[in-house]
């Protein structure tokens, strides 16, 4: 871990996991082994953030717009992430992680969410790290749907509309409970936040790298740690006014 101060790790690293499709495409290999290399580097990144000690990785694993796709490459991608989840399950507890989820899941294929639901309960306990899948998951839908429940509570008389706060909004997404991310990482070289986390991301320290993301191992997140940790983050301050990190 040479160049990185492990007392300043980002408690919240978020990933964009692009660059499946070109990857397979340089191998001259379809576009399904690219997201099976895929799933290497996601075992790979969840391994490396729990040594390192990071709390929370936001992975985005299958936007609502990638519904859209060839349903061969669709289906190739839920099996995946189902395989994914049965294969892993006993490294999640055996490294005291915990799985969440954030997205529209009532759409995922009834199997992949049952298995889901399933590593989600029985990794509830643990602490070490939260691991998070962006599923079926939009930022936009994301608000969308907490205007409507914030809409739904006010006229039901549970929440005083004049008076509703930045926290309420954070409280009705998906990502209630979890603190924004720190550090937002996209790999392949594009310059996109594709509705990922819109929200959340206000005050998030952005990382582009041109790796694709079956070839992003422990150093290039490493990196990108270090990079974030020359950054100094002001929050709409001044540096003067800076005094130590501020949340
Ligand atoms: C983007 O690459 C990647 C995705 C749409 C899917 C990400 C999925 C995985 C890494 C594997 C399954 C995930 C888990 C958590 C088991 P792209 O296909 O858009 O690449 P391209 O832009 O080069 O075509």
């Amino acid at each position: 871990m040479t160049g990185i101060d492990k007392d300043r790790i980002p408690a919240h690293i978020a990933i964009i996991m692009d660059g499946n499709g070109r990857w397979a495409k340089q191998h001259a290999l379809g576009r399904v082994a690219g997201h099976k290399k895929g799933v290497d580097a996601v075992r790979d990144t969840v391994t490396a953030c729990r040594e390192i000690g990071v709390r929370y990785l936001t992975l985005y694993a299958f936007s609502s717009e990638n519904w859209n796709r060839p349903n061969r490459e669709v289906s190739a991608l839920m099996r995946l992430l189902e395989r994914f989840l049965q294969l892993e399950f006993k490294t999640l507890q055996k490294n005291n992680i915990r799985l969440a989820a954030i997205g529209d899941l009532k759409s995922l294929p009834e199997r992949v969410l049952k298995t889901l639901n399933e590593v989600i309960g029985l990794t509830s306990g643990n602490s070490a790290m939260t691991l998070i899948l962006a599923l079926s998951y939009g930022g936009r839908d994301e608000i969308l749907d907490a205007v409507k429940r914030i809409a739904g509570d006010s006229a039901a008389g549970k929440l005083d509309a004049a008076s509703i706060t930045k926290k309420n909004i954070s409280d009705y997404l998906y990502t209630e409970g979890i603190p924004d991310p720190d550090l937002l990482i996209r790999t392949s070289g594009e310059y996109r936040i594709s509705n990922f986390l819109l929200w959340q991301t206000a005050y998030t320290e952005f990382y582009f790298t041109d790796v694709l993301w079956p070839d992003f191992r422990k150093k290039d997140l490493l990196q990108a740690i270090a990079d974030y940790q020359k950054r100094e983050r002001r929050f709409g301050l001044t540096s003067d006014q800076l005094v130590g990190d501020l949340p």
